[in-house]
């Protein structure tokens, strides 16, 4: 094998193996059935029928008028919590990673109860006011818990 066919070779290895990574690591963040329900504010109160989680205990809320998503989890006991889907080191929006959350400016990761995990972000996961009241979750926008 001459110099030239050596480095053809090797060129279409790397490529095949990087472009496999890429899919795995497409196909795992697919995994994860993430479902968004887009909605808007009125007087920064957010509101979804709880009908929304009746096929699933997470949901990605997507505000037409709030910065960041939001990442609502229903726990058994039929309390909710909801997370601003924003980096508390600097603003980024965060991406979900399975359960976790990933910042991909600076690395840092939070836990899915929105706790930092990793830096440099040291302060946790914004968690918004959120309640039930007639068959609806109500989320305040301005008044964190
Ligand atoms: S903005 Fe997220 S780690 Fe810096």
């Amino acid at each position: 094998m001459n110099r030239k066919d050596f480095i053809k070779g090797s060129c279409g290895v790397c490529i095949a193996l990087s472009s496999g990574f890429i899919m795995s690591t497409l196909l795992e963040s697919c995994n994860t059935s993430l479902s968004v329900v887009k909605t808007s504010s009125k007087n920064d109160v957010v509101s979804i029928a709880l009908t929304e989680f009746e096929k699933g205990d997470y949901k990605l809320v997507r505000v037409s008028d709030y910065d960041y998503d939001l990442a609502i989890q229903k726990y058994p006991d039929g309390t909710y919590k909801t997370l601003v889907m924003k980096c508390s080191h600097a603003g980024q929006p965060l991406t979900r990673t399975g359960k976790n959350y990933y910042c991909a400016l600076h690395g840092s990761q939070f836990d899915h109860e929105g706790h930092v995990k990793k830096g440099p972000a040291e302060a946790d996961m914004m968690q918004l006011t959120t309640s039930v009241t007639d068959g609806h979750l109500i989320i305040h926008l301005k008044n964190n818990s």
